[in-house]
């Protein structure tokens, strides 16, 4: 077929010669960047940044006051109408005692009365970040620990939090690596129906020394206060300690695996760690059945990657930054989200470790010595269960491959 053969033929020279082009543009391209770059700088003649409109809903907006009071370059020109709105706003937000409840919040959001009441009260609050401590353990970090273990606790959990100073949270030398273990709590308040467990919190923290509590209502949707507030002691207490697992008293964390795998890490690796499990691409959930529903009048937009609150591993070093940040954030009533979006303004992504499992391990393996010496953190383990394995992880001798 000589028709066919010299169609191949021309097609051939054709492709050899476009590589040919293709190689010599990439070349004369990279030659002209290369003069430029030497010889001057590129300035936008324009403003690169966007300048946003107030937002409709309440958290957004609140942000945007932040954002405007911390980089002053985003406000409108004085010509504009948006400017109008946004000095209203600033002065709707002149200073008023912030722990106050804020009356003027229902007039701020169109369906605050048909909000949940645990909504309602989290909106009167948000702008309180400051608490008195009821326990404080000031000298807790004075042996400057490698890792501090901070867990999440409530009041009426004695028995998780003795299971955890006899298991994977027995304080002192481990792996000849110190490690110091402090529980976080709020007030079980009498408002919830708890009851007066005061004493037995004081009698507690005198014989263990390990507890911090803070005078607000333990709840839900106060659990980011406790990371703020937790961030704020660690940078005024704590501040040399080198890593900090913080997680709930409901986890098995196997701290062995943790020390071991941090001391692997390199300096670079090390500084800006925030490792747990990752959850990416997730939006606020609209049913108002569901424990984490969000109602759009109050937060619009995506949820920047975040650690699942059962427990994630960072650095010191960060903790000191995110306690800076957080100060430019306004409080979101879901406290990993918050955490998540502390890092996304520090221009950091919390990285997914598959040796953290906030959702278990299938139910064949959970009686399994020799899985759990891989993982780093299982969530949830009761008391009993807690102690079982730890007493397996440190069995001499176990025969795992
Ligand atoms: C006013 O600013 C907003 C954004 O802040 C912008 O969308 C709008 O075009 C501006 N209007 C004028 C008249 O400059
Ligand atoms: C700020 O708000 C108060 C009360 O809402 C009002 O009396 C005052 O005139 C406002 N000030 C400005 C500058 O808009
Ligand atoms: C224990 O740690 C110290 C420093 O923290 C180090 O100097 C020492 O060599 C370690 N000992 C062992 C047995 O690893
Ligand atoms: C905290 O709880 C105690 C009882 O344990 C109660 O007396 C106190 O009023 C509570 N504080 C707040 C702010 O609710
Ligand atoms: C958070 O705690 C404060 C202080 O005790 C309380 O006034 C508020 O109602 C609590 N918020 C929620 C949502 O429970
Ligand atoms: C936190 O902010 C303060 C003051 O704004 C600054 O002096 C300090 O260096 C910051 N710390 C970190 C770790 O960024």
């Amino acid at each position: 077929m000589p028709v066919g053969r010299q169609k191949a033929k021309v097609l051939c020279v054709m492709m050899v010669l476009n590589i040919f082009i293709c190689i010599l543009v990439g070349v004369s391209r990279n030659l002209g960047q290369d003069k430029s770059s030497h010889s001057k700088v590129r300035i936008p003649s324009k403003r690169f940044w966007h300048r946003q409109s107030l937002s409709k809903s309440f958290w957004n907006r609140e942000q945007q006051r932040l954002d405007y009071m911390y980089n002053p370059v985003l406000w409108p020109a004085p010509s504009n109408n948006s400017l109008v709105d946004l000095l209203d706003w600033l002065n709707y937000s002149r200073p008023i005692n912030p722990c106050e409840p804020d009356n003027r919040v229902p007039t701020q959001i169109l369906d605050y009365n048909s909000l949940p009441l645990r909504f309602q009260d989290f909106l009167l609050y948000m702008r309180c970040r400051s608490y008195p401590m009821r326990l404080n353990q000031p000298h807790l970090c004075n042996n400057k620990p490698y890792l501090l273990l901070a867990i999440k606790s409530l009041a009426p959990h004695f028995d998780r939090r003795q299971a955890i100073r006899e298991s994977w949270g027995r304080a002192g030398i481990l792996a000849n690596r110190t490690v110091v273990t402090v529980f976080l709590l709020g007030n079980a308040s009498s408002e919830d129906h708890f009851p007066d467990l005061s004493g037995m919190l004081e009698h507690e923290a005198k014989l263990h020394r390990d507890l911090l509590q803070w005078d607000y209502r333990d709840t839900f949707f106060n659990l980011t206060l406790k990371e703020i507030l937790f961030l704020e002691w660690f940078s005024q207490h704590c501040a040399h300690t080198r890593f900090i697992l913080k997680g709930d008293d409901d986890v098995f964390v196997n701290t062995l695996r943790i020390i071991d795998f941090l001391e692997g890490l390199s300096e670079v690796k090390a500084k800006d760690l925030f490792i747990g499990d990752v959850i990416s691409n997730a939006t606020p959930h609209r049913d108002r059945k569901l424990k984490y529903f969000v109602p759009e009048s109050v937060f619009v937009g995506p949820y920047p990657p975040y650690a699942g609150g059962g427990g994630f591993l960072y650095s010191g070093q960060l903790a000191l930054r995110l306690y800076n940040i957080s100060q430019q954030v306004a409080l979101y009533p879901i406290d990993d989200v918050y955490t998540g979006i502390c890092l996304k303004k520090l221009g950091l992504v919390p990285e997914k470790h598959k040796g953290f499992r906030t959702f278990d391990i299938e139910e064949k393996y959970r009686d399994n010595a020799c899985i759990y010496r891989g993982l780093m953190l299982v969530h949830s383990r009761t008391p009993q269960e807690m102690i079982r394995i730890w007493s397996w992880l440190i069995a001499p001798d176990r025969d795992c491959q």
